[in-house]
């Protein structure tokens, strides 16, 4: 069982639309089974909140639902419990260090260093694009799969 936490700021818009599209390509490819893929925010700003519009649209037009999740802040024990901290951009790694302090087992990374272009997923909150985000999600997504051997 691969354990897999996705972080971003709030937990409404970048996290959550990778952990519904993650869970979404685990099941295409058969191999749900073998996952457990939760997200998380490294502030509490949006606890409780419903995923963004902006991402539940976009995440609809693939026909999937990010239906029942609402936003949570991360915590010391989810680094316990999860094998994979996948953060969004460098700045939600500086989040989660100053909640865990130290990444003792080497488990935080950043989803588009998976990639062969490096860089911080695009912003949605800033921008207002939530398709770039999409696209930046979803190759990182694929790269992070196939480092984990899919
Ligand atoms: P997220 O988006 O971190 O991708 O969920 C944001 C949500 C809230 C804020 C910024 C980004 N905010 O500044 O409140």
């Amino acid at each position: 069982m691969k354990k897999i936490l996705f972080v971003c700021l709030g937990n409404i818009c970048r996290s959550p639309m990778a952990e519904f599209l993650m869970k979404d390509m685990v099941k295409q490819r058969g191999i749900e089974k073998e996952f457990l893929i939760e997200s998380a925010g490294t502030s509490n700003e949006e606890e409780g909140n419903p995923v963004h519009i902006g991402t539940k649209n976009k995440l609809k037009e693939f026909g999937i639902s990010t239906e029942g999740k609402f936003a949570r802040q991360m915590n010391k024990e989810d680094y316990q419990t999860y094998d994979y901290i996948v953060a969004m951009e460098t700045r939600n790694i500086d989040g989660i260090l100053n909640i865990i302090k130290k990444d003792y087992y080497h488990k935080i990374y950043r989803l588009l260093d998976f990639s062969l272009n490096p860089r911080d997923i695009r912003d949605p909150w800033y921008t207002g694009n939530f398709e770039d985000t999409y696209q930046d999600i979803k190759e990182g997504l694929e790269y992070f799969l196939k480092y984990l051997g899919y």
